[in-house]
């Protein structure tokens, strides 16, 4: 069946877009974002500074960024009718993501018309208080109205906190946002562009794109690799346990991917972030087990699946810096679209300026010749 002529399942290797945004390149662990390469970006930019950068291709000056933080930070108030929703959705302890994707179709209730980058910034800047807010509503606490003194990523760890948060944390979240914010046409971003291609609205697109993000074949597994983590709890246990898992012909969480085939650059990058956050915090203890369990857990999959070159990937590390940040794991998906909605608004941006209507065919494979029946002479089938 998968033989049809031009049929390529999943589009695997179909280029199906142009993009300034971003280059992936599995073979050699290259990620660059708008012509930085990742290690030279992610610790360096604010995510304001991110943004802005795949939103008009350059990095702000010190006039336009001000004017950036300023827009983003008046917008960030929900309105009243999200917060509702909220509450109501934490009542049935509805899973975040499904709360962020309910809440986003809601953020233009107060907004009037509005264009495209007008809503691309009300949407970037709600998403951090729909998800703080959710986060502390699921724990039976009352959300915490945001702070436009602080930066995107500050101001998210002080509404999900209620306290400010320190310069090294703020800096290991503004790395993670960078670090995610886009990655070639993986699955939610084509879904944004999808939608943006029929001329429909930028709130669609993302609401799509969340919607894609939520499936767990790509909003990934970094709950599971934490778990692990934790599970082995000590060093000289790392080895034991990572075998028996092997035998078992289980997959280890937070190792491997489809298109990096040596160290995921990210993970290079949120393992120097997450090492800096918890030598800040002065307790390194948790960091120096997860270094032993990726160092054991590299060598084995060396020995049980030789050839294939299975690194680390970027959730390995997004869980133990997430972690270090004190988020719930429930709320790790929902920062990565945090962090990932900058890219989608700018393959959203890129596709209204130069895209054609996505529109690829389907080889029909069903039958040709039936005859109609009345409905009562059909029997099931
Ligand atoms: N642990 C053990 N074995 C593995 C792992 C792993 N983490 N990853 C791949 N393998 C093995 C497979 O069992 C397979 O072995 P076989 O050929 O003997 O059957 C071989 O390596 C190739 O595996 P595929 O599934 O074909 O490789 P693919 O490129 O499709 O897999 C994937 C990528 C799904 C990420 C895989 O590596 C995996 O399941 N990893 C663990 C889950 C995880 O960390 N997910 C997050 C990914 S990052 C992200 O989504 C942003």
């Amino acid at each position: 069946m998968n033989k049809q002529k031009g049929f390529i399942p999943g589009l695997e290797g179909v280029v199906a877009a142009q993009t300034r945004l971003s280059r992936v390149d599995g073979q050699r662990g290259e990620l660059i974002i708008a012509g930085y390469p990742l290690a030279e970006l992610a610790g360096k930019a604010t995510f304001e500074e991110t943004t802005f950068l795949l939103w008009h291709g350059c990095l702000p000056t010190q006039t336009e960024l001000t004017a950036f933080q300023t827009e983003l930070a008046q917008l960030r108030p929900l309105p009243g009718a999200t917060l509702t929703l909220l509450q109501a959705a934490a009542r049935k302890q509805i899973p975040p993501m499904d709360a962020l994707r309910m809440a986003a179709g809601t953020l233009s209730l107060d907004m009037g018309e509005r264009d495209a980058p007008q809503m691309a910034q009300v949407i970037t800047a709600r998403f951090p208080t729909i998800v703080a807010a959710y986060g502390r509503l699921l724990g039976g606490e009352t959300a915490v109205s945001p702070d436009p003194t602080l930066s995107h990523a500050a101001n998210y760890l002080y509404m999900l906190t209620g306290a400010a948060p320190s310069a090294a944390q703020t800096r290991a979240l503004e790395t993670y946002l960078n670090t995610v914010v886009d990655h070639g046409l993986n699955a939610s971003t084509f879904a944004a562009r999808v939608i943006i291609a029929t001329q429909s609205d930028m709130t669609s697109a993302i609401v799509g794109a969340v919607g894609a993000l939520k499936g767990p074949l790509h909003g990934g597994a970094p709950g599971p690799a934490l778990d692990m983590v934790f599970e082995i709890g000590a060093a000289e246990r790392a080895e034991s346990y990572l075998r028996e898992k092997l035998e078992r012909g289980e997959r280890l969480m937070g190792f491997g991917h489809r298109v990096y085939k040596v160290r995921d650059p990210r993970a290079e990058v949120l393992g120097i972030a997450a090492e800096r956050l918890f030598a800040a915090d002065g307790d390194m203890a948790l960091y120096s087990l997860a270094k032993s369990v990726e160092k054991t857990a590299v060598a084995l999959l060396a020995e049980y699946k030789p050839g294939r070159n299975l690194q680390t990937n970027v959730e390995f590390y997004t869980a133990l810096l997430l972690h270090g940040l004190g988020l719930e794991t429930a709320l790790f998906t929902p920062t990565f679209a945090i962090g990932r909605i900058a890219g989608w608004i700018g393959h959203c941006f890129e596709q209204l300026e130069n895209g054609r209507l996505i529109r690829p065919k389907a080889a029909y494979i069903g039958k040709t010749h039936l005859k109609w029946q009345a409905v009562e002479l059909r029997t099931s089938q």
